[in-house]
Formats: C-alpha cells, structure tokens, sequence
C-alpha cells in the first residue's frame, strides 16, 4: 500500500516544501512538482527541471530510530530507484555512490534526503528524488556533468504516473526492509548495480584529489571500501565525491 500523493503546478522545492510544513504530510505521503524553481542538488547544487521535463518528488518516511542507524539509506534509495527503472525496461540503470544513478556513466536522476527531528529519538526524512524525463538542449548546456535522460532511451518512454506508481511502490517495499534490517540487506544488490565496481577512482573534496584506489564496494554502513597502496580505506558520504580515475 502506498500514501497519498499530492500534486502541485509549480512550488519552489518538495523539499523545502515538506521541510517546513511537516504537519501536512504523513509517514509514507508523497509531494510531486510539475516544476521547481529552486530545486536544490546534493552539496548546495541547484537541480534544474521545467514542466514536464522531469520528475521530481519527495516522499516523507519516519523512522522508529535516530540519525545514527540511517547510514545506507540513500544507497538503499538507490536500489528502490534502480528495480523501479528496470520494471519499466530501462535495464542500463546502475548506480554511483552515494547517490547517483547513472546509465552509461551519465546521470539519469539523483537524490537528496533530508532529516527533521531530535539527533537522538525517531527521525523523519525527506527523500526527495529527481529524474531526467526531457531535457531541453539548454539545460544540458548548463549542467556541468554529462547527463542523460529517459528520452533517450525510449521511442515511447513510459508516462511519469507509471513511473511514480512503480517507484513509490519499490520505495515502501525498500524503505520497509531498510527499517528492520538497515542497509545490510542491501550491500550486495548495490554493489551489483554499482556503475564503478572494481574501478580506479578519485575522491575528492572540493576540487582536491584525497585519496585513489580501487573501489571494491561498501560496507554494511553504506561507506565505500576503496583499495590502496596503503591498504583498505573507509569512505564515508559527506562532503565528498567520486571520480574515476
Ligand atoms: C543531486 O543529484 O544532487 C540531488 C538531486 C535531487 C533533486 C530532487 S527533485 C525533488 C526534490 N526537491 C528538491 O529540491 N531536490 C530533490
């Protein structure tokens, strides 16, 4: 079973949106823009989208427990992402930590979640989730990562209503696993989604390398286990991110 879906023209972000009016949206509601005109990416970047260019929502979800035990889970969200695209065809999808999803090493659509609440009780979280339906050629100017979209991958792709439909349920079935079991009961099928596994890659902070190895997946907390010449490293999602190298 899933909550209820409000549908809204144009608001600024879901997120922002459901962040301040947490009164209005139950455990498992779920908020969808037409358009957003300040919808916010990862690392204070800004998420471009125009009407029906994109897909974009957020869904609420509490936790019966603290911020502590919600390492992993916009990695299991990536799961939940990656079964919906491949129920509707798209079997290309896979994922890059910690929160992207690629096909063919361009992004497709990315995540933000965010968490209200005590640090120490019952945590509710906002995922908010963005994907790539048409971009216009514009658009694709103005990211500065290579990008793609469903567009591109389909003659008839299909509609945003069968696309959420799926999603939401992925998401329930994942977000209900994830509450009992965290993200262990996940590692291996991320890792078998994962677009970098047993690749050289970067992290990076800003724009400094600090750290290269080899990725050979993450742990059961969600963080990256990389190879090096000194040995395994532990890298945890923060301000980080990924390149190949
Ligand atoms: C990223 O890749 O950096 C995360 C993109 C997340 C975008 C979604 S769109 C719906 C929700 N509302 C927002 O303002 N952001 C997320």
């Amino acid at each position: 079973e899933t909550g209820s879906v409000t549908v809204l023209p144009v608001i600024d972000s879901t997120n922002t949106w459901m962040l301040q009016h947490p009164d209005d949206f139950e455990h498992g509601s779920c908020l969808l823009a037409e358009c957003q005109t300040q919808g916010r990416g990862r690392r204070g970047r800004q998420w471009t989208s125009s009407i029906g260019g994109s897909l974009t929502f957020s869904l609420r979800w509490d936790f019966p427990f603290g911020i502590a035990r919600l390492s992993g889970l916009s990695l299991a969200t990536g799961v939940a992402i990656a079964r919906a695209l491949h129920r509707v065809g798209l079997t290309s999808a896979q994922l890059k930590w910690p929160n992207d999803i690629l096909i063919h090493n361009k992004k497709l659509a990315g995540m933000l979640i965010e968490t209200q609440g005590d640090a120490l009780g019952p945590i509710q979280t906002i995922i908010g989730i963005g994907i790539n339906v048409h971009l216009t050629a514009e658009q694709r100017e103005e990211i500065a990562q290579s990008v793609t979209d469903l567009s591109e991958h389909f003659s008839h792709p299909p509609s945003r209503n069968a696309i959420l439909a799926i999603l939401l349920d992925e998401l329930h079935s994942v977000l209900k696993v994830f509450t009992e079991k965290g993200f262990a009961a996940f590692q291996s099928e991320w890792e078998s989604l994962h677009a970098w596994q047993n690749q050289p890659v970067s992290i990076m902070q800003n724009t400094t390398t600090i750290l290269q190895g080899i990725v050979t997946g993450v742990n059961a907390d969600g963080a990256l286990v990389l190879r090096t010449p000194h040995g395994e490293e532990i890298v945890h999602a923060g301000d980080v991110s990924l390149r190949r190298a």
